[in-house]
């Protein structure tokens, strides 16, 4: 496998450079039922931010909703293209930055999946996506995003490798390993990891994800003009806990002058 893409961390490529690999490590998951249910009480079109793949774009448009899926990655977006060609599908797919984008149209849901939003590792950057997202919602509209919760576990420094696959993320197809270092003072954890496909050699990727703490969230959302509506501690919707591995967030554009 080649990357040929600007490189994140110090050597490695992104993740998003192989998109084949990407699937492979992040198989459908319980977050599809949920955004599903959002999306059907949803009034409106369905914007799905950082979309990648289409791991959830596709169950989305193959359910019925007018959906569109922005992301940044070329190579994400095409991954995405094709399965949704192979499948008999047209979601819209658009190439852009979370952080500052125009559709110049509204809709009834936006959601974020998988942690994305963690990518937008300065407070200004998620709330310029946050802000992106309000305008973009129809009086009345949901946005619906999950990150991960920062459990003892993320935040302990690790020094060595250990299996992604054995831990954190059971349900990759294929072998992973991840070395990680948690940064208190930017709330930043960096990560390396090492995926070796069956029949190929390691693939290393590199990235720092932006971890945002239960009690900062309702905070971002006012700031930028939401009203928080829910903080689930996973897709069943059962409440935050110590032991919760996700946040999963709704929100409703605040109504009136002090909206930002
Ligand atoms: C963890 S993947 C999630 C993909 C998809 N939502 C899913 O559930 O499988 C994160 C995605 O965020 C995209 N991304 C990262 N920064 C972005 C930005 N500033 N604007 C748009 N997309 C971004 C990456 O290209 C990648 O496809």
């Amino acid at each position: 496998l080649q990357a040929d893409t600007t490189p994140v961390g110090a050597t490695a490529p992104s993740l998003y450079d192989f998109a084949e690999l990407y699937d492979a490590i992040v198989p459908p998951g319980p977050c599809e039922g949920f955004y599903l249910a959002e999306a059907r009480r949803a009034r409106g079109p369905v914007l799905e931010l950082a979309c990648g793949t289409g791991r959830l774009t596709l169950p989305l448009a193959r359910d019925g909703h007018d959906v569109t899926g922005l992301d940044a990655s070329p190579r994400m977006l095409a991954a995405a293209a094709a399965k949704a060609q192979a499948a008999g599908l047209s979601p819209r797919l658009t190439l852009g930055d979370m952080r500052g984008f125009d559709l110049r149209r509204r809709f009834g849901l936006v959601v974020i999946a998988c942690n994305s939003l963690a990518h937008l590792t300065e407070t200004e950057e998620a709330l310029a996506c946050l802000r992106a997202a309000r305008r973009h919602l129809l009086p009345g509209g949901t946005l619906a995003f999950d990150v991960v919760m920062p459990g003892p576990a993320l935040l302990a420094a690790e020094g060595g490798w250990r299996r992604l696959d054995h831990g954190p993320n059971p349900a990759s197809a294929i072998e992973a390993e991840e070395k990680a270092s948690y940064d208190p003072v930017t709330q930043l954890r960096t990560a390396r990891w090492r995926i070796r496909p069956p029949g190929q050699g390691p693939v290393e990727a590199a990235f720092a994800l932006r971890l945002f703490f239960p009690r900062e969230l309702p905070a971002l959302l006012r700031l930028a003009g939401f009203e928080p509506v829910a903080l689930h501690g996973d897709f069943a919707r059962q409440a935050l806990s110590p032991w919760s591995l996700s946040q999963v967030c709704l929100a409703r554009p605040r109504r009136g002058r002090h909206a930002a």
